[in-house]
């Protein structure tokens, strides 16, 4: 099997190495915005033909379009216009957010469209290459198609998440609460830890190892049973110390409240009255 890639920088780099490294198939083409990156990304990824140009490319059974996200359409487009694509070609992006839809252009000379979503974060091809085994990989295709892509997800040691392209955005809403506001939970609870006197050195390691120790749990038990702390243990008391503490912060109290009232309404099994009591606490201004 032959797999062309229009855009290796981060994710496409990372996948071309992957991929070369399986024997699962080779590299064909690769073509970026330059000759020069197109060259390096050759050489990084060990296979595969730098091209100057998209006119240059040979035709593939799968093309795999890792640009920029706003760049995928256009390129699509492009390759059906330069005849890149014959009828039964796949053709696949990457990008969490747009379903396979963003492809019509293939879609419509008989090609077989996908999105493939590495759920996880490339930032150096060179660590994410060795990063990458266990990696979930979210498909959305026609079935025809999906076992040659599981089949190539699992081939470059990565696992498969089936997903479909009407619940795409769901999908990708919960993997930016998961990824991205984790970040944000992290820099709030350094602000709280900063506003007491310990120095940004020492209050990022002791969030980390708290967040690593609650991320454990959670592998190992659903989020009721991995919850702790003064919510779970029904410890108004503490709560109300809690809320003082914050009330020269407008923004991260009422954020503070917010997830308190949704973590006693979903995680905890108190009766009516203590959950009521609790909510009560959360509620006042
Ligand atoms: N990075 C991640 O963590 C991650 C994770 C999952 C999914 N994704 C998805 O993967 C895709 C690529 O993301 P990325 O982070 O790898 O981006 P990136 O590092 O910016 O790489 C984009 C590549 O596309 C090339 N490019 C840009 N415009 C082009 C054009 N018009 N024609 C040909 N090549 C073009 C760039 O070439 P030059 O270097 O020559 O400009 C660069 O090599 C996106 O759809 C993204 O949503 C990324």
């Amino acid at each position: 099997m032959l797999i062309n890639i229009i855009g290796a920088g981060k994710l496409g780099k990372s996948l071309g190495r992957l991929i070369a490294q399986s024997g699962f198939a080779q590299i064909g083409s690769v073509f970026n915005t330059t000759q020069l990156t197109a060259n390096k990304s050759c050489e990084f990824i060990g296979q595969g033909i730098a091209c100057a140009k998209l006119s240059d490319i040979n035709s593939a059974d799968v093309t795999f379009i890792t640009t920029p996200d706003d760049k995928i359409a256009e390129i699509c487009f492009q390759l059906v216009q330069l005849n890149k694509l014959q009828p039964k070609n796949i053709i696949v992006h990457c990008s969490g957010s747009l379903s396979s839809d963003i492809l019509s252009a293939a879609k419509a000379i008989n090609c077989m469209t996908a999105s493939l979503h590495p759920i996880r974060s490339f930032v150096d091809p060179n660590l994410s290459v060795q990063q990458f085994h266990g990696t979930f990989c979210a498909i959305e295709c026609e079935p025809a198609i999906f076992p040659n892509l599981s089949a190539l997800v699992t081939a470059i040691g990565g696992q498969v998440l089936q997903i479909s392209k009407e619940t795409k955005s769901l999908y990708h809403a919960g993997m930016v609460i998961a990824s991205n506001y984790l970040v944000t939970l992290f820099d709030l609870a350094l602000k709280c830890l900063i506003a007491t006197g310990i120095s940004l050195e020492q209050a990022k390691p002791v969030i980390a190892s708290l967040m690593e120790s609650s991320l454990q749990n959670l592998t190992e038990n659903l989020p009721a049973k991995a919850l702790t702390g003064p919510i779970k243990r029904g410890d108004n008391i503490t709560i109300e110390k809690h809320i003082e503490a914050l009330s020269g912060e407008a923004e991260l109290l009422s954020f503070y409240k917010m997830m308190g009232r949704l973590t006693i309404e979903n995680l905890t099994t108190h009766s009516p009255e203590l959950k009521n009591k609790l909510l009560a606490t959360l509620q006042h201004l």
